[in-house]
């Protein structure tokens, strides 16, 4: 579990030895996507769209792209199964690869930094699960292309550090007075029985869990729709949740120390939090 093997542009290194270049441009620039793909018992969730969503991004960024779906997965499952614990959390990167320092693309051929590797599945705790989640809010302070999965992620962290320093588990982040997403999270509402989440626009990532919510809520004939949504109706809803290949499902009970509706984990929450766990395992 320590050193685990990672996948480091085509051979498999014990973690403590995987190294690149410092002129990398992921190093230099944040030049690069990733995702993060949850396992279960060895099997990833949803990796097609996991890999779609990938190469969007790279090709979006306009990087090579070395291989092709099948052998991504190959090289994934190679990592899996290299991993000590059945449940974990695969992430994969790729850079534009190591070049003399300038900012436009490089002019003779680079080959991009591959890497791949598995990390402990850490779901929230049961605390959190049962009882729900507190989040505090800030503007949204990311650049307008929040659809793509850049490893540039800076005003996340920023973000992420705000609901660290405020003891909350994650931030909300409104642009303009309208609901974006949290620092590594998408977020829903509820409001009289219907599930709503912001428009699939370039001011957020779309999560793999935005097409599996839709699936639950209509396997469970709950109402959804994605709209603009006002701070004002994130406060007042009935329910608020996050979604994430980390978080699966969780509810928030308050927001900016405020509570939402009667400050418990709603019904919704309960019912897509029992879909979504009947839907990993099967
Ligand atoms: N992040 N929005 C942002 C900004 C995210 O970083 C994530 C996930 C999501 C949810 O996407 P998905 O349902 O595909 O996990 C939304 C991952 C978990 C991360 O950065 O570790």
């Amino acid at each position: 579990m320590d050193d685990p093997l990672v996948y480091l542009n085509g051979a498999m290194t014990p973690l403590s030895q995987a190294k690149v270049s410092v002129l990398d441009r992921g190093f230099i620039f944040g030049d690069g996507i990733y995702e993060v793909i949850p396992v279960y018992g060895r099997h990833m969730f949803r990796p097609e769209q996991h890999l779609q969503r990938f190469f969007k991004g790279i090709e979006a960024v306009r990087i090579a792209n070395p291989h092709g779906k099948e052998q991504w997965l190959e090289l994934l499952n190679r990592v899996i199964a290299a991993y000590p614990t059945e449940d974990q959390s695969a992430y994969m990167q790729i850079t534009r690869g190591p070049a003399r320092r300038m900012h436009a693309f490089p002019t003779s051929e680079v080959q991009p930094t591959v890497l791949i590797m598995c990390n402990p599945l850490v779901l929230p705790p049961a605390e959190a699960r049962e009882h729900g989640a507190a989040c505090v809010t800030m503007e949204d302070q990311r650049w307008l292309h929040c659809e793509i999965k850049s490893i540039s992620l800076l005003g996340n962290v920023l973000a992420a550090q705000h609901a660290a320093d405020h003891g909350a588990n994650e931030t909300i982040q409104f642009r303009d007075g309208a609901l974006t997403e949290g620092s590594s999270s998408n977020v829903w509402i509820v409001k009289d029985g219907v599930l709503l989440g912001p428009p699939r626009d370039n001011l957020i990532l779309e999560g793999i869990r935005y097409g599996l919510m839709e699936e639950l809520c209509k396997a469970n004939n709950i109402p959804m729709q994605t709209r603009r949504i006002t701070r004002e109706e994130v406060m007042s809803a009935d329910e608020v949740l996050l979604s994430s290949a980390a978080k699966e499902v969780l509810a928030v009970v308050t927001v900016d120390a405020q509570a939402i509706g009667n400050g418990k984990p709603g019904p919704i929450y309960r019912k897509l939090y029992d879909a979504y766990q009947a839907a990993k395992r099967g």
